[in-house]
């Protein structure tokens, strides 16, 4: 994990509670509005990845929050929030980041073995994705004129 600090909006890293059982396991611990700042009304996981060109994301939430992890292996994310953007190596279990409203994400890079945990503050909801790079623009240049 590059520990460098999120610049983009509307993002930062969330660290879950570890219990290392070693050598028999290490439990990671999310508790909605304890460690986790989100409230927790769906919890999705991604796996195998097997095609190494995936690309996953390209798309923004209005609404939506969201936090991503990778429990195993090793992928790239990146974040732009309209006017930064900053590409992230996930490869800590305990570290997520979190994928506020508005902010374009594009994941890429993953492992065979990636597993993807995403912990997410609402229902799936079709009309609150944006999934037009120029539609984003155009949402959150509008949005911070109000
Ligand atoms: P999507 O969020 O676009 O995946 P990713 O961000 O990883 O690329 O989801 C892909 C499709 O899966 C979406 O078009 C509909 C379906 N889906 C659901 O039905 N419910 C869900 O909770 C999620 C996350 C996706």
């Amino acid at each position: 994990m590059n520990k460098k600090k999120i610049r983009v909006k509307n993002s930062g890293f969330v660290k879950l509670q570890n219990f290392n059982d070693f050598p028999d396991g290490l439990l990671g611990i999310a508790e909605a509005k304890k460690n986790i700042p989100i409230e927790i009304k769906r919890v999705y996981f991604i796996n195998k990845l097997f095609n190494q060109k995936s690309k996953r994301g390209h798309h923004a939430h209005k609404k939506l929050e969201q936090i991503i992890f990778c429990i195993n292996g090793n992928f790239k994310i990146k974040l732009d929030d309209g006017a930064n953007q900053q590409t992230i190596l996930m490869n800590d279990p305990s570290v997520g980041v979190i994928l506020g409203k508005e902010l374009w994400h594009e994941m890429s890079g993953f492992s065979s073995d990636c597993v993807i945990l995403v912990l997410a503050n609402d229902y799936f909801v079709e009309n609150d994705y944006i999934r037009s790079y120029d539609e984003f623009l155009k949402y959150v240049r509008g949005h911070h004129k109000k």
